[in-house]
């Protein structure tokens, strides 16, 4: 979700105005993921970069986080929607720690949409921790170093139950992953919007997600292999 500051810059705002207005983007995307029933979307709100901030930007954005759950979270659950934060979240005053163990407690049983708010959270951050979950588990005897492989790293990063992403978006027009789900995004479709995300709207999304539709996802085969196995119905990743 990048643009913001921009796009409040443009109105002779302060920064903050455009982190203020885009919360009502966040709303309109995950409504319209519902809408849609995408099974997952991850909403990238906080990189473990974006410390490096002015405090009083990161202050407010902590604060609009805090007052984004306590309102939005009733209407989440009662759209079914599971929420979870990802990332390094001891970082986090403990009020806010609070917050987020609450709604994810309140929304643990959804059965709709998995929606993640990656909150101080990197990639490689990711990556980092699962390696150090693989050695702990190797000195614990639960893994045999020759036993790993990536699998074994996958299983061990933030939400392993989940798939992949299919597709990932970037708004506010730079053409960088900045630290997102490196290892999962692999293979992501990748679609990048001019948009600034206080102007990303259903429309905006949907133009994402027209692209995604127009893909042809080969995972290493060739486009004939593709074609064959979409024919029998047996195409994926395996
Ligand atoms: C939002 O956009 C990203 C957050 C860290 C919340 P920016 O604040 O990066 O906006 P620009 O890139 O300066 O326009
Ligand atoms: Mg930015």
């Amino acid at each position: 979700m990048d643009g913001n500051g921009r796009w409040a810059k443009r109105r002779g705002m302060p920064r903050t105005a455009g982190h203020r207005e885009g919360v009502k983007s966040v709303r309109a995307v995950v409504e319209e993921g519902v809408r849609r029933g995408i099974g997952t979307l991850t909403l990238f709100a906080f990189s473990s970069e974006n410390w490096r901030r002015p405090p009083s930007e990161v202050n407010i954005l902590m604060e609009l986080f805090m007052s984004a759950l306590r309102g939005e979270v009733r209407r989440l659950h009662e759209h079914d929607v599971r929420l979870r934060v990802i990332g390094e979240r001891t970082a986090f005053s403990e009020r806010l720690q609070q917050r987020i163990a609450e709604a994810e407690r309140l929304t643990a049983d959804n059965a709709g949409l998995n929606l993640q708010v990656a909150a101080n959270y990197g990639g490689r951050w990711d990556i980092t921790r699962a390696a150090r979950q693989l050695v702990a588990d190797v000195q614990a005897g639960v893994i045999a170093p020759e036993a790993i492989d990536e699998a074994a790293l996958a299983d061990r990063l933030s939400f392993p139950d989940l798939p992949e992403p299919d597709l990932f978006i970037r708004t506010g027009g730079e053409q960088r992953l900045s630290n997102f789900m490196l290892w999962q995004s692999a293979y992501s479709e990748l679609f990048f919007s001019p948009v600034l995300w206080p102007d990303f709207d259903a429309s905006a999304f949907a133009e994402a997600l027209d692209f995604y539709a127009g893909r042809q996802r080969r995972f290493g085969r060739t486009g004939e292999q593709v074609e064959a196995l979409n024919a029998v119905g047996r195409y994926g990743r395996g």
